[in-house]
């Protein structure tokens, strides 16, 4: 039986030190959403699940979720530069909600700059960013996440909901894939 804990070259964020990041990311979280009513964190599939499901269970606040899937990426590991939304969120009292979308790595930055445009338009009242990665010398576009967990460099991460080629999400740590499984 394959183990996927051989395919990785290096662990990036340990099980305790993601722990660490998403209390960390909760209480910034936490102090800036007080005074605001209707949050909906807003999951982006399917990267973010393991990301916003730590995160949710942390945020001592009250707190919906939804989900929007976009394609960008496909199987390939670099961007086409095209973001389509697959699945959309349908909520009826958008105009009185303060979204904060949920990713598990900003690259290029198209996806979230196109959403956080794209949900604006759609009427939210409020929509900012958290990202559990970071990888800002890859970015494209001009774009800033409000709460970034951890800047790193390039290297192709897998485990924690990153994928490559769909493979690793379940690992239960960020780590870099080993060249010879790339
Ligand atoms: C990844 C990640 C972001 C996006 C970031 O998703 O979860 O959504 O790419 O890249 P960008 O900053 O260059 O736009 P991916 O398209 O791989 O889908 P997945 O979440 O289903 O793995």
């Amino acid at each position: 039986m394959t183990d996927w804990n051989e395919h990785v070259e290096r662990v990036l964020l340990s099980e305790s030190e993601i722990k660490k990041t998403v209390q960390a990311l909760a209480r910034r979280i936490e102090e800036d959403y007080r005074e605001k009513e209707n949050i909906v964190l807003v999951g982006i599939l399917k990267g973010s699940v393991t990301f916003l499901s730590d995160l949710m269970r942390e945020l001592k606040l009250p707190a919906q979720i939804d989900f929007m899937r976009v394609s960008s990426y496909g199987d390939a590991t670099t961007s086409s530069g095209n973001v389509n939304i697959i699945l959309d969120i349908n909520r009826k009292n958008l105009p009185a909600e303060n979204l904060l979308i949920v990713e598990d790595i900003v690259d290029s930055g198209r996806t979230l700059k196109y959403l956080v445009t794209y949900l604006l338009n759609k009427g939210a009242k409020s929509v900012k960013t958290v990202t559990l990665l970071d990888k800002p010398e890859r970015r494209e576009v001009n774009f800033t996440p409000e709460y970034v967990g951890k800047r790193i460099e390039n290297h192709f991460v897998i485990g924690y909901g990153l994928d490559y080629g769909e493979k690793y999400r379940n690992l239960p740590y960020v780590g870099v894939i080993k060249p010879e499984f790339i």
